[in-house]
Protein backbone atom coordinates (compact mmCIF):
# COMPACT_ATOMS: atom_id res chain seq x y z
CA UNK A 1 0.00 0.00 0.00
CA UNK A 2 1.13 3.76 -0.47
CA UNK A 3 1.24 6.09 1.93
CA UNK A 4 0.58 9.62 1.80
CA UNK A 5 4.13 11.01 0.03
CA UNK A 6 3.58 7.61 -2.68
CA UNK A 7 5.94 6.02 -1.15
CA UNK A 8 5.31 1.74 -1.08
CA UNK A 9 5.00 0.48 2.24
CA UNK A 10 5.66 -3.41 1.71
CA UNK A 11 7.98 -3.84 4.67
CA UNK A 12 7.27 -4.92 8.38
CA UNK A 13 9.65 -4.86 11.49
CA UNK A 14 8.56 -7.46 14.07
CA UNK A 15 9.56 -6.81 17.71
CA UNK A 16 8.80 -10.09 19.41
CA UNK A 17 10.05 -9.17 22.86
CA UNK A 18 11.83 -6.22 24.75
CA UNK A 19 14.34 -8.72 26.95
CA UNK A 20 17.85 -9.00 25.73
CA UNK A 21 20.82 -11.06 26.91
CA UNK A 22 23.11 -7.97 26.30
CA UNK A 23 22.79 -4.66 28.04
CA UNK A 24 24.15 -2.37 25.38
CA UNK A 25 25.05 1.11 26.20
CA UNK A 26 23.38 2.80 23.98
CA UNK A 27 20.53 0.67 24.06
CA UNK A 28 19.74 -0.96 27.10
CA UNK A 29 22.25 -0.77 30.55
CA UNK A 30 21.56 -2.00 32.97
CA UNK A 31 18.07 -0.83 35.49
CA UNK A 32 15.83 -1.08 33.11
CA UNK A 33 12.78 -2.91 33.33
CA UNK A 34 10.89 -5.44 31.03
CA UNK A 35 7.33 -5.21 30.00
CA UNK A 36 5.47 -8.12 31.68
CA UNK A 37 4.49 -11.27 29.21
CA UNK A 38 1.18 -10.47 29.83
CA UNK A 39 1.49 -7.31 27.83
CA UNK A 40 3.45 -8.59 25.23
CA UNK A 41 1.88 -9.79 21.98
CA UNK A 42 1.42 -13.36 21.21
CA UNK A 43 2.94 -15.50 18.55
CA UNK A 44 -0.97 -16.11 17.52
CA UNK A 45 -1.58 -12.42 17.70
CA UNK A 46 1.73 -11.37 15.89
CA UNK A 47 0.78 -14.09 13.00
CA UNK A 48 -2.96 -12.04 12.55
CA UNK A 49 -1.03 -8.75 11.99
CA UNK A 50 1.12 -9.91 9.68
CA UNK A 51 -1.34 -11.60 7.85
CA UNK A 52 -3.49 -8.05 7.93
CA UNK A 53 -0.45 -6.67 7.26
CA UNK A 54 -0.02 -9.00 4.02
CA UNK A 55 -3.04 -8.35 2.69
CA UNK A 56 -2.32 -4.22 2.54
CA UNK A 57 1.08 -5.18 1.15
CA UNK A 58 3.80 -5.74 3.25
CA UNK A 59 6.18 -8.63 1.50
CA UNK A 60 9.12 -8.56 3.86
CA UNK A 61 9.26 -9.29 7.15
CA UNK A 62 12.28 -8.29 9.56
CA UNK A 63 12.01 -10.21 13.41
CA UNK A 64 13.62 -8.01 16.16
CA UNK A 65 14.05 -7.58 19.68
CA UNK A 66 15.13 -6.91 22.55
CA UNK A 67 16.55 -10.19 21.04
CA UNK A 68 14.56 -12.15 19.48
CA UNK A 69 16.13 -15.13 20.37
CA UNK A 70 15.56 -15.49 23.70
CA UNK A 71 12.15 -15.78 23.18
CA UNK A 72 11.09 -19.51 22.97
CA UNK A 73 9.57 -20.69 20.22
CA UNK A 74 11.27 -17.89 18.06
CA UNK A 75 12.23 -20.73 15.65
CA UNK A 76 8.75 -21.84 15.01
CA UNK A 77 7.79 -18.62 14.48
CA UNK A 78 9.77 -17.58 11.43
CA UNK A 79 8.01 -20.90 10.12
CA UNK A 80 4.58 -19.69 10.53
CA UNK A 81 5.27 -16.29 9.43
CA UNK A 82 7.01 -17.85 6.27
CA UNK A 83 3.58 -19.75 5.96
CA UNK A 84 1.64 -16.53 5.09
CA UNK A 85 0.17 -15.75 1.67
CA UNK A 86 1.71 -13.24 0.44
CA UNK A 87 5.29 -12.68 2.34
CA UNK A 88 8.18 -13.38 0.41
CA UNK A 89 10.69 -12.84 2.96
CA UNK A 90 11.22 -13.38 6.44
CA UNK A 91 14.66 -12.05 8.37
CA UNK A 92 16.38 -11.39 11.63
CA UNK A 93 17.86 -9.13 13.72
CA UNK A 94 19.81 -10.54 16.68
CA UNK A 95 22.92 -10.14 18.68
CA UNK A 96 23.75 -13.18 17.63
CA UNK A 97 24.89 -14.98 20.91
CA UNK A 98 22.44 -17.62 20.43
CA UNK A 99 22.37 -17.93 17.09
CA UNK A 100 24.64 -20.75 16.21
CA UNK A 101 22.85 -22.93 18.49
CA UNK A 102 19.49 -22.23 16.57
CA UNK A 103 20.87 -21.91 12.90
CA UNK A 104 19.89 -25.07 11.80
CA UNK A 105 16.44 -24.99 13.06
CA UNK A 106 16.05 -21.52 11.76
CA UNK A 107 17.38 -22.86 8.11
CA UNK A 108 14.98 -25.50 8.21
CA UNK A 109 12.29 -23.24 9.08
CA UNK A 110 13.25 -21.05 6.15
CA UNK A 111 14.81 -17.72 7.49
CA UNK A 112 16.14 -16.17 4.31
CA UNK A 113 19.00 -13.68 6.00
CA UNK A 114 20.59 -12.70 9.07
CA UNK A 115 21.84 -9.83 10.58
CA UNK A 116 24.53 -10.00 13.27
CA UNK A 117 24.98 -6.77 15.34
CA UNK A 118 28.67 -6.21 16.17
CA UNK A 119 30.39 -2.87 17.27
CA UNK A 120 33.48 -3.80 17.74
CA UNK A 121 35.96 -7.05 17.70
CA UNK A 122 38.19 -5.70 20.43
CA UNK A 123 37.18 -8.35 23.53
CA UNK A 124 37.63 -5.98 25.98
CA UNK A 125 35.57 -3.07 24.09
CA UNK A 126 33.14 -5.54 23.63
CA UNK A 127 32.44 -6.66 27.12
CA UNK A 128 32.31 -2.77 27.83
CA UNK A 129 29.91 -2.27 25.74
CA UNK A 130 27.41 -5.53 25.65
CA UNK A 131 28.09 -5.71 29.57
CA UNK A 132 29.08 -9.43 28.65
CA UNK A 133 32.27 -10.79 27.67
CA UNK A 134 30.96 -13.03 24.40
CA UNK A 135 32.83 -11.86 21.32
CA UNK A 136 33.50 -15.25 20.86
CA UNK A 137 30.18 -17.10 20.78
CA UNK A 138 29.45 -14.18 18.39
CA UNK A 139 32.47 -14.97 15.79
CA UNK A 140 31.28 -18.59 16.12
CA UNK A 141 27.64 -17.49 15.03
CA UNK A 142 29.03 -15.92 12.28
CA UNK A 143 31.58 -18.70 11.16
CA UNK A 144 28.04 -20.60 11.31
CA UNK A 145 25.77 -18.80 9.62
CA UNK A 146 28.38 -17.81 6.81
CA UNK A 147 28.82 -21.99 6.40
CA UNK A 148 25.33 -22.40 5.91
CA UNK A 149 25.24 -20.31 2.98
CA UNK A 150 22.90 -18.00 4.65
CA UNK A 151 23.08 -13.85 3.86
CA UNK A 152 24.80 -12.31 6.85
CA UNK A 153 25.11 -8.61 7.54
CA UNK A 154 27.10 -7.52 10.31
CA UNK A 155 25.80 -3.83 12.05
CA UNK A 156 28.26 -2.11 13.61
CA UNK A 157 27.15 1.06 15.49
CA UNK A 158 30.47 2.97 16.27
CA UNK A 159 30.72 5.92 19.00
CA UNK A 160 32.54 7.43 20.75
CA UNK A 161 36.22 9.05 20.33
CA UNK A 162 38.08 5.63 21.11
CA UNK A 163 35.73 3.95 18.50
CA UNK A 164 38.01 5.54 15.75
CA UNK A 165 39.66 2.98 14.88
CA UNK A 166 37.59 -0.02 15.00
CA UNK A 167 36.31 0.27 11.65
CA UNK A 168 39.53 -0.69 10.14
CA UNK A 169 39.27 -4.33 11.64
CA UNK A 170 35.48 -4.77 11.22
CA UNK A 171 36.22 -3.74 7.50
CA UNK A 172 38.49 -6.23 6.94
CA UNK A 173 35.87 -9.08 8.02
CA UNK A 174 34.40 -8.58 4.44
CA UNK A 175 37.50 -9.08 2.69
CA UNK A 176 38.13 -13.13 2.83
CA UNK A 177 34.29 -14.02 3.12
CA UNK A 178 30.59 -12.95 1.78
CA UNK A 179 29.79 -10.95 4.28
CA UNK A 180 28.23 -7.44 4.18
CA UNK A 181 29.48 -4.97 6.82
CA UNK A 182 27.31 -1.87 7.88
CA UNK A 183 27.97 1.17 9.63
CA UNK A 184 24.76 2.40 11.33
CA UNK A 185 24.98 6.23 12.61
CA UNK A 186 24.26 6.30 16.49
CA UNK A 187 20.64 7.80 16.50
CA UNK A 188 19.20 10.10 19.17
CA UNK A 189 16.89 7.80 20.27
CA UNK A 190 16.96 6.91 24.17
CA UNK A 191 20.17 5.89 25.62
CA UNK A 192 21.27 7.09 22.27
CA UNK A 193 20.92 10.64 22.90
CA UNK A 194 23.97 10.20 25.62
CA UNK A 195 26.88 9.29 23.18
CA UNK A 196 28.62 11.47 20.37
CA UNK A 197 28.02 9.52 17.11
CA UNK A 198 30.46 8.83 14.21
CA UNK A 199 29.43 10.58 11.07
CA UNK A 200 29.21 8.23 8.45
CA UNK A 201 30.59 10.83 5.98
CA UNK A 202 33.36 11.26 8.61
CA UNK A 203 34.02 7.30 8.42
CA UNK A 204 33.51 7.28 4.60
CA UNK A 205 36.60 9.93 3.98
CA UNK A 206 38.91 7.72 6.07
CA UNK A 207 37.71 4.48 4.23
CA UNK A 208 38.85 6.08 1.02
CA UNK A 209 42.08 7.06 2.44
CA UNK A 210 43.04 3.23 3.39
CA UNK A 211 40.74 2.21 0.00
CA UNK A 212 41.02 4.91 -2.50
CA UNK A 213 39.30 1.98 -4.88
CA UNK A 214 36.33 2.05 -2.82
CA UNK A 215 33.21 1.87 -5.81
CA UNK A 216 29.69 2.21 -5.51
CA UNK A 217 28.25 -1.04 -5.07
CA UNK A 218 24.88 -0.86 -6.91
CA UNK A 219 23.39 -4.84 -6.13
CA UNK A 220 19.99 -4.81 -4.25
CA UNK A 221 21.69 -6.52 -0.89
CA UNK A 222 18.39 -5.95 1.39
CA UNK A 223 15.08 -4.15 1.74
CA UNK A 224 16.68 -1.50 4.09
CA UNK A 225 18.25 2.04 4.04
CA UNK A 226 21.85 1.17 3.48
CA UNK A 227 23.88 2.27 0.88
CA UNK A 228 26.55 -0.65 -0.54
CA UNK A 229 30.13 0.12 -1.74
CA UNK A 230 32.27 -2.34 -2.78
CA UNK A 231 36.58 -2.84 -1.94
CA UNK A 232 38.31 -3.95 -4.77
CA UNK A 233 39.37 -7.70 -3.95
CA UNK A 234 36.82 -7.98 -1.03
CA UNK A 235 34.31 -10.62 -1.18
CA UNK A 236 31.71 -8.74 0.99
CA UNK A 237 30.49 -4.98 0.82
CA UNK A 238 30.58 -2.38 2.93
CA UNK A 239 27.23 -0.72 3.89
CA UNK A 240 26.17 3.11 5.45
CA UNK A 241 22.87 3.40 6.81
CA UNK A 242 23.32 6.92 7.55
CA UNK A 243 19.90 8.80 8.97
CA UNK A 244 21.85 11.44 10.33
CA UNK A 245 24.38 12.42 7.31
CA UNK A 246 22.15 10.68 4.83
CA UNK A 247 18.58 11.13 5.70
CA UNK A 248 16.69 8.14 3.11
CA UNK A 249 13.27 9.16 4.85
CA UNK A 250 12.03 9.45 0.99
CA UNK A 251 12.97 6.12 0.55
CA UNK A 252 10.98 4.45 3.24
CA UNK A 253 9.22 1.66 2.89
CA UNK A 254 8.66 0.26 6.69
CA UNK A 255 6.44 0.02 9.62
CA UNK A 256 7.67 -1.16 13.05
CA UNK A 257 5.66 -3.38 15.59
CA UNK A 258 6.09 -3.71 18.60
CA UNK A 259 6.45 -6.09 21.15
CA UNK A 260 3.37 -4.57 23.13
CA UNK A 261 1.55 -4.33 20.04
CA UNK A 262 2.10 -0.15 19.19
CA UNK A 263 2.45 0.24 15.24
CA UNK A 264 5.13 2.70 15.10
CA UNK A 265 4.74 4.66 11.71
CA UNK A 266 8.30 6.37 12.33
CA UNK A 267 10.96 5.61 14.59
CA UNK A 268 11.55 9.54 15.75
CA UNK A 269 7.70 9.93 17.00
CA UNK A 270 5.88 8.94 19.67
CA UNK A 271 2.61 8.07 17.96
CA UNK A 272 1.28 4.62 17.41
CA UNK A 273 -1.69 2.61 16.95
CA UNK A 274 -1.95 0.08 20.01
CA UNK A 275 -3.00 -3.14 18.01
CA UNK A 276 -3.07 -5.28 21.35
CA UNK A 277 -5.83 -3.53 22.23
CA UNK A 278 -8.08 -4.58 19.37
CA UNK A 279 -7.12 -8.22 20.63
CA UNK A 280 -9.14 -7.24 24.13
CA UNK A 281 -12.14 -6.63 22.17
CA UNK A 282 -15.04 -9.29 21.58
CA UNK A 283 -15.89 -10.13 18.47
CA UNK A 284 -14.45 -10.79 14.63
CA UNK A 285 -10.72 -8.69 14.79
CA UNK A 286 -9.82 -9.14 11.29
CA UNK A 287 -11.45 -5.67 10.04
CA UNK A 288 -10.53 -3.71 12.87
CA UNK A 289 -6.44 -5.14 12.56
CA UNK A 290 -6.74 -4.60 8.82
CA UNK A 291 -8.42 -0.65 9.31
CA UNK A 292 -5.50 -0.31 11.98
CA UNK A 293 -2.80 -0.86 9.58
CA UNK A 294 -3.82 1.17 6.69
CA UNK A 295 -4.37 3.80 9.22
CA UNK A 296 -0.49 3.67 10.66
CA UNK A 297 0.53 3.42 7.10
CA UNK A 298 -1.42 6.70 6.43
CA UNK A 299 0.08 7.92 9.56
CA UNK A 300 3.23 7.66 8.32
CA UNK A 301 5.42 11.29 8.15
CA UNK A 302 7.63 12.54 5.80
CA UNK A 303 10.49 12.11 7.68
CA UNK A 304 12.39 12.12 10.86
CA UNK A 305 13.48 14.98 13.27
CA UNK A 306 17.26 14.14 14.49
CA UNK A 307 18.86 16.93 13.71
CA UNK A 308 16.32 18.91 15.55
CA UNK A 309 16.52 16.86 18.89
CA UNK A 310 13.72 18.77 20.68
CA UNK A 311 11.10 17.71 18.46
CA UNK A 312 11.42 14.40 18.67
CA UNK A 313 8.89 12.74 20.47
CA UNK A 314 9.72 9.12 20.40
CA UNK A 315 10.76 8.53 24.34
CA UNK A 316 10.80 4.82 24.24
CA UNK A 317 13.59 2.72 24.34
CA UNK A 318 15.61 1.45 21.06
CA UNK A 319 15.00 -2.01 22.77
CA UNK A 320 11.34 -1.16 22.92
CA UNK A 321 11.24 -0.70 19.42
CA UNK A 322 13.48 -3.58 17.42
CA UNK A 323 15.87 -0.55 16.24
P1 LIG B 1 17.93 -5.24 5.49
O1 LIG B 1 18.96 -4.40 4.82
O2 LIG B 1 16.85 -5.67 4.58
O3 LIG B 1 18.51 -6.39 6.20
O4 LIG B 1 17.15 -4.35 6.57
P2 LIG B 1 17.61 -3.29 7.65
O5 LIG B 1 18.97 -2.76 7.38
O6 LIG B 1 16.53 -2.29 7.75
O7 LIG B 1 17.62 -4.14 8.95
P3 LIG B 1 18.35 -4.04 10.36
O8 LIG B 1 17.42 -4.61 11.35
O9 LIG B 1 19.68 -4.66 10.32
O10 LIG B 1 18.48 -2.49 10.58
C1 LIG B 1 19.67 -1.90 10.80
C2 LIG B 1 19.50 -0.59 11.49
O11 LIG B 1 19.19 0.40 10.55
C3 LIG B 1 18.34 -0.51 12.45
O12 LIG B 1 18.59 -1.15 13.60
C4 LIG B 1 18.21 0.96 12.62
O13 LIG B 1 19.23 1.35 13.49
C5 LIG B 1 18.47 1.40 11.20
N1 LIG B 1 17.19 1.52 10.52
C6 LIG B 1 16.47 0.54 9.95
N2 LIG B 1 15.32 1.01 9.46
C7 LIG B 1 15.33 2.33 9.72
C8 LIG B 1 14.41 3.38 9.48
O14 LIG B 1 13.34 3.21 8.93
N3 LIG B 1 14.75 4.60 9.92
C9 LIG B 1 15.89 4.85 10.55
N4 LIG B 1 16.13 6.09 10.92
N5 LIG B 1 16.78 3.88 10.82
C10 LIG B 1 16.51 2.66 10.41
N1 LIG C 1 21.10 4.17 16.85
C1 LIG C 1 21.45 3.34 15.83
N2 LIG C 1 21.38 2.01 15.91
C2 LIG C 1 20.98 1.48 17.05
N3 LIG C 1 20.82 0.21 17.42
C3 LIG C 1 20.34 0.18 18.67
N4 LIG C 1 20.22 1.44 19.16
C4 LIG C 1 20.62 2.26 18.16
C5 LIG C 1 20.69 3.67 18.02
N5 LIG C 1 20.35 4.50 19.01
C6 LIG C 1 21.14 -0.91 16.54
C7 LIG C 1 21.82 -2.09 17.18
C8 LIG C 1 21.44 -3.22 16.28
C9 LIG C 1 20.18 -2.75 15.60
C10 LIG C 1 19.00 -3.60 15.86
O1 LIG C 1 19.94 -1.45 16.07
O2 LIG C 1 23.22 -1.96 17.24
O3 LIG C 1 22.41 -3.51 15.31
FE1 LIG D 1 10.95 5.98 7.77
FE2 LIG D 1 10.87 7.38 10.00
FE3 LIG D 1 12.94 5.75 9.43
FE4 LIG D 1 12.57 8.07 8.14
S1 LIG D 1 13.04 7.79 10.31
S2 LIG D 1 13.10 6.10 7.23
S3 LIG D 1 10.32 8.12 8.01
S4 LIG D 1 10.81 5.16 9.85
Amino acid sequence: MRDNFGRNIDYMRVSITDRCNLRCRYCMPEGARWVPMSEILTYEQIIEICTEAAALGIRKLKVTGGEPLVRRGCPELIRRLKEIPGIQQVTMTTNGILLSQYMDELLRNGLDGVNISLDTLDRERYAWITGSDSLDEVLDSIMRALESGIKVKINSVLFGDEASDEWKSLVLMAKERNIDVRFIELMPIGYGKTFEPISNSRLMTMIRQLYPGIETDESVHGNGPAVYYKIPGFKGSIGFISPIHGKFCHQCNRLRLTSKGILKPCLCYGEGIDLKSVFERKGEKKDDIRRAIRQGIEMKPEGHCFEKKESITENKNMIQIGG
